[in-house]
């Protein structure tokens, strides 16, 4: 069987760290792995407008933003087919057999789409008197998910941890499909990041989760003036007063991100007297290490990973028509996969009459 990659990400900002760490850097290495057959990113617009639908031009906008991004880190369109969800209409009729074989109560069961729900106040018993209300899209966006999916036949969707029940739920979907038509879908499995500061990267206040609406996010397109800020900045050990005072490393922000982004590279390169990263927190647990010096290496590896972005960035910018021509192929092809599995699909559904 063919190993086909799919994966992508709502266009609702830029993109920033946590979604470097959680799945685009993996995406990019994977990409020049050649270990894979076809690799399809998609930007989701239609997702994004299912709790959006009132800021049509801002999710437009910022399609063009994160296929910026995502050229910038090295996804390559010559390799990568980089696509728009809603220029593919075979999707939504994926979604809409697909809905017969999912109940209300599974979707409701859904510990991401509930935390979601939570999160936007959309919550019928939500304290908060704005009662909004689930829009019918948002509820139902795993299973348009599962035809992202399936529509590529994709076998592996590198992302983080809030798309596990996703790709649970796809999987339950393909299998009832299967069973009930005929075998005629593939079962993805997720490819989660290797350790767990990536997993979840934090926000620069500590706050569980990097968000646009908290203002905690560094963005893979902020300045160099904006990272140093934003590090310098950054929540540390609160009890780590002078620098011979003993420090704590677990929940100290710039810590979790050297777990996430340092290597021993970086380590002989700006910080030659730790070999690594662990006798680097040894030396802050016994004390002596101040976190200015641990903050000017953060910047330092910062700085090294996002310049060559940011250039790149700079370029692709120049040329935003080039960037319009490289979304409207990959549309194209994504396109054209996408009415073979349809075509797959109807067959085994009987609803191949002509
Ligand atoms: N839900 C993903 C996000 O929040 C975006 C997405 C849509 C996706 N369809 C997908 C991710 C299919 C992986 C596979 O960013």
């Amino acid at each position: 069987m063919p190993k086909i990659i799919l994966t992508g990400d709502r266009p609702t900002g830029r993109l920033h760290l946590g979604h470097y760490v959680g799945s685009l850097r993996r995406r990019v290495e994977l990409q020049n792995s050649g270990l894979y057959d076809k690799i399809f990113i998609m930007i989701a617009d239609a997702q994004a407008l299912t709790d959006n639908a009132e800021n049509p031009e801002k999710i437009r906008q910022n399609i063009i933003e994160v296929a910026l991004d995502y050229l910038s880190c090295g996804l390559d369109p010559s390799r990568s087919t980089i696509f728009i969800q809603s220029q593919i209409p075979e999707l939504c009729e994926l979604a809409f057999y697909y809905m017969n074989l999912v109940t209300v109560q599974r979707l409701q069961r859904n510990p991401t789409v509930k935390a979601e729900i939570q999160m936007r106040g959309f919550s019928d018993n939500d304290a908060d008197q704005n009662r909004k209300g689930t829009p019918v899209g948002f509820f139902t966006y795993p299973i348009s998910q599962a035809s992202d999916i399936t529509a590529f036949r994709g076998t592996t969707v590198p992302a983080g941890e809030d798309q596990e029940p996703m790709i649970e739920q796809t999987r339950e979907i393909v299998r009832k499909f299967n069973a009930v038509y005929g075998e005629t879908l593939v079962e993805p499995e997720i490819l989660l990041p290797e350790n767990s500061a990536c997993m979840r990267l934090p926000g620069t206040d500590g706050k569980a989760k990097m968000s646009k609406s908290l203002g905690n996010c560094i963005y893979l397109s902020d300045s160099s003036k904006e990272v140093k800020k934003k590090v310098n900045s950054m929540f540390t050990d609160p009890g780590h007063l002078q620098i011979t005072d003993p420090g704590k490393v677990e929940g100290n922000v710039v810590f979790t991100y050297l777990d996430a982004f340092s290597t021993p590279e970086h380590f002989a390169k700006f910080l030659p007297e730790y070999a690594c990263l662990d006798e680097m927190k040894d030396h802050y647990r016994r004390g002596g290490l101040g976190d200015g010096t641990c903050k000017k290496f953060l910047y330092n590896i910062m700085e090294d990973i996002l310049q060559p972005i940011r250039e790149k960035r700079a370029e692709y910018e120049q040329n935003i028509p080039l960037v319009y021509e490289i979304l409207r192929k990959g549309s194209e092809a994504a396109r054209a996969e996408a009415a073979r599995t349809l075509a797959d699909v109807r067959k085994a559904m009987r609803r191949d009459y002509f």
